[in-house]
């Protein structure tokens, strides 16, 4: 079960003796379509998903923030007006970053404490960083009475994460914990930050398929992939990828050595598919987004080269499942989760026959859940 309010205002009752005077919830995600295109100026169509980062707080007359990890055991504080990196710190990293980031665009912040808790698995590929920031944000927003605009907190947050953090993310993680809408997916312009919800095909379900494998994003390889797009885009003379068509590729992809064409090529297909999908969502075409999902993983696989062979072995379970419209590696890859798109009255019968398949083909346990698409960083 997720957790819910009732949860974290216990855990700050129990601490603080009263209620919290807020309760905010940022979530994780699930990305349905469009990866590694958010760097690219791209498309991507993810949803903000019912396991999120929890903050309960109150107010405090100071310009300090003090924080107890319920997942960590541990409290921590620090003060607007000694903002220091330390790399050892852990968690209270993700906050500092998140306050010195709205701080240093000028924005007025007040001191808080409280407790958090979350429930978005680590490092799986579900966005636990951008929960943490957007929560961290929010809870900024509510403690000093700031407006609190998504795409202009998305942005912040990724700040956090790209100067703070020290990992070189694109916006879609951050934009959608911040704009998150219930019961839809959002197809984002991450070139103009444009988000249109886009509801789900009746009758189906999103399924996260966590392979219990495990690799840091601060990894090397999303840093290669980034810079052989940039490489990619300057051969072919655009700000980025998202400026070339299909046909344009076709025309001129010759001239590329065979690894950048590779990239390239997943990237410029992946856009096409991301629209399409979106299309076919409107049209209420599961089939054809399963379909459309099925290949951007084949893309990840072969072209992209991100995915694992875990990655892959779930996947392949999944789609033998006759209830799959289709699954595919999920966030940056190289580990962590993979999703699918099922129909939503063979949910438990997929979930126990897809986990019991991976177990058996690869010998790690894996954690199957269909999960809700829900709102971005609230006050609840
Ligand atoms: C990670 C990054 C995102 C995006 C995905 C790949 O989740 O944080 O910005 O690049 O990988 O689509």
């Amino acid at each position: 079960m997720p957790l819910d309010k009732n949860d974290i205002v216990a855990r700050f009752t129990a601490r603080f003796g009263q209620s919290p005077r807020w309760v905010i919830r940022a979530p994780g995600r699930v990305n349905l379509i469009g990866e590694h295109t958010d760097y690219n100026d791209g498309f991507v169509m993810p949803m903000a998903i019912d396991r999120a980062a929890w903050i309960a707080l109150r107010p405090r007359d100071d310009r300090r923030v003090a924080v107890f990890s319920v997942d960590y055991n541990e409290s921590r504080e620090f003060s607007f007006d000694e903002l220091r990196t330390n790399e050892n710190a852990g968690w209270i990293e993700y906050l500092k970053g998140t306050a010195w980031s709205l701080q240093d665009s000028g924005l007025r912040l007040t001191g808080w404490e409280g407790v958090l808790q979350g429930d978005v698995p680590l490092g799986a590929g579900l966005s636990s960083s951008a929960a943490l920031e957007l929560a961290t944000a929010r809870a900024l927003a509510a403690a000093g009475s700031l407006d609190w605009n998504p795409a202009k907190m998305a942005l912040l947050g990724q700040r956090a994460e790209n100067k703070w953090v020290g990992v070189n993310c694109g916006i879609m993680d951050q934009l959608i914990s911040a704009a998150g809408q219930k019961g839809h997916a959002l197809l984002i312009d991450c070139r103009t930050l444009d988000a249109q919800p886009v509801p789900f095909p009746a009758g189906t379900a999103v399924v996260v398929l966590d392979t219990s494998t495990r690799r840091g994003l601060v990894d090397s390889a999303y840093n290669e992939r980034r810079s052989q797009c940039e490489a990619a885009a300057k051969f072919f003379g655009v700000k980025a990828l998202r400026d070339v068509t299909m046909k344009q590729f076709e025309q001129m992809a010759g001239g590329l050595d065979v690894v950048t064409r590779r990239r390239a090529l997943h990237v410029i297909s992946e856009n096409d598919r991301t629209l399409r999908a979106a299309d076919a969502m409107r049209r209420g075409d599961a089939v054809e987004l399963g379909r459309l999902m099925a290949e951007s993983h084949r893309s990840l696989r072969d072209d992209y080269e991100v995915s694992s062979d875990a990655l892959n072995a779930m996947v392949e379970c999944a789609a033998a499942h006759p209830a799959c419209f289709g699954a595919r590696m999920t966030g940056a890859g190289f580990g962590g989760c993979a999703m699918a798109l099922i129909r939503a009255d063979a949910a438990d019968d997929f979930v126990a026959k897809t986990a019991a398949a991976y177990q058996q083909k690869t010998g790690h346990t894996p954690a199957v859940y269909v999960c809700q698409a829900t709102n971005g960083a609230e006050v609840v």
